[in-house]
């Protein structure tokens, strides 16, 4: 099982290039089950995740071409050989059960497994199942297996979502391009992965109005054909690498990172005494390591509020800064699995429900830690940056989920980071535990 050692203190100086969006991807790659032309996707990260997508859609009968290393993916549905998602598939990755609406869509049925809950939270897919339902799906949950059908097609519905949810609003989306008659999502979710999306869709020759905000209208087509489409910079893995420089300290250029993205973030990193511009088509951000940061109290919230993906990380860097912050956590109910590995280091942190007190504390000392699940665990490289002497990052394969070269990157602006190896196995299939985000 691989470990990521890092010994803090060292300011970053230098640039860090942004990837495609791994939570827009894994919705771009299941777009490519509604065409039998292929969709061609650039700037896709290389991931643990990305390339599990991409293994799941060839179980369905989708030729995947995507070379090892390669950022240009060309998926082609040309036949749906197969619609059934195994549990074995599904449970590892909540987003792979975004492939029913598009089986629905294309051929009339699916039968996808339930995937579960998982570390941060229940995560159910209700609002998915009643959108569905609405346009004119039957569904029937059995032996843990969602089956869905709708063999004379979908029917365009106006769907209010009682609360927002991105997963329900783009899936709702891939579904309703080929539905007949038109589709309103009432009460969408508005990040940007969702734009993406949608402007991928059209690319493809889908009729959507509107997603970005919170109310999308699809007018259903009979047929959607290929494109070529890039993938949106990561603005949480932008987000990240800005946290880390503003916790290490120097000066980082995050090439190719969507600044207006990142609203609410920049906003907290000023609130907190960093500098962060706009600049050179990227993000600037710069902190002079003697000055101390400043408490700064988090709420998250669905886009544009402050991303609950960034919320560990923001956690992370607020254990130095002199005084108390509040963060409040609204997405997901059980996120401040980071809060006793943060404390290994030193951190004083409170957590009571969904409310957690971070008191800055003097100094941060390197410690072993253990990763539970994607955020969480790079919030543990964002405090080892901070922290005095030698810090063991353990089950490192949840960053491997969603960053890609991860430590090539921080090394690269004089970050002491490596990657150490042993021969145990890795325990990938049961990363479900830690399945987040
Ligand atoms: C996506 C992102 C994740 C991010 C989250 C919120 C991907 C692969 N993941 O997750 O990184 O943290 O958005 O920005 O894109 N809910 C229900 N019923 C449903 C659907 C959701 O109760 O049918 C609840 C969830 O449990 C959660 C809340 O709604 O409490 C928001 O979840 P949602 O926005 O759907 O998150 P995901 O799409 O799963």
């Amino acid at each position: 099982m691989d470990r990521i050692v890092i010994v803090g203190g060292a300011p970053l100086k230098g640039e860090i290039p942004i990837s495609g969006a791994k939570n827009s991807a894994l919705k771009l790659m299941a777009a490519a089950l509604l065409t039998s032309e292929p969709l061609t996707l650039d700037s896709m990260p290389n991931l643990a995740d990305t390339r599990f997508m991409a293994q799941l859609l060839m179980t369905l009968g989708v030729g995947v071409a995507w070379p090892d290393g390669s950022h240009t993916a060309r998926l082609h549905a040309a036949d749906v050989t197969s619609t059934i998602a195994p549990y074995d598939l599904v449970r590892k990755m909540r987003a792979t059960f975004n492939v029913l609406g598009p089986l629905l869509a294309r051929v009339g049925h699916a039968t996808v497994s339930l995937p579960g809950g998982c570390a941060i939270g229940a995560r159910p897919v209700d609002l998915h199942l009643k959108a569905f339902e609405a346009m004119g799906a039957d569904i029937v949950i059995e032996g843990g297996y969602v089956k869905a059908a709708a063999l004379r097609g979908l029917k365009g519905a106006t769907i209010v979502f009682p609360f927002v949810s991105v997963g329900a609003t783009e899936h709702a989306m891939l579904a309703a391009t080929l539905a007949r008659g038109e589709t309103v999502l009432e009460n969408a979710a508005r990040e940007p992965e969702i734009a993406d999306l949608a402007n991928c869709l059209n690319a493809m020759g889908a009729r959507i109005d509107g997603a970005g905000t919170s109310t999308i209208r699809i007018q259903g087509v009979e047929t959607l054909g290929g494109a070529r489409y890039p993938v949106v910079a990561d603005r949480i893995e932008a987000g990240t690498y800005a946290i880390a420089a503003a916790a290490a300290g120097g000066e980082v250029q995050l090439v190719g990172a969507r600044a207006e993205h990142l609203g609410a973030l920049v906003q907290a990193l000023r609130a907190a005494g960093v500098t962060v511009e706009s600049r050179d088509g990227g993000l600037f951000v710069a902190r002079d390591p003697g000055q101390p940061l400043k408490p700064v109290d988090i709420d998250t919230q669905p886009y544009p509020g402050f991303p609950t993906d960034l919320q560990a990380q923001f956690m992370a860097l607020m254990t130095r800064a002199p005084g108390a912050s509040i963060f409040r956590e609204n997405i997901f109910e059980n996120r401040f699995m980071h809060a006793p590995e943060l404390r290994r280091l030193g951190a004083d942190i409170t957590v009571r429900g969904s409310e957690a007190v971070v008191r800055g504390a003097p100094r941060l000392v390197g410690a072993p830690v253990m990763a539970t699940d994607l955020r969480a665990s790079v919030s543990l490289v964002i405090a080892a940056l901070m922290a005095e002497g030698e810090t063991t990052i353990n089950r490192v394969y949840h960053l491997d989920r969603g960053f890609e070269r991860l430590e090539p990157k921080l090394a690269a602006c004089g970050a002491d980071v490596k990657r150490v190896s042993d021969r145990s196995p890795e325990p990938r299939e049961g990363s479900v535990e830690g399945e987040a985000a």
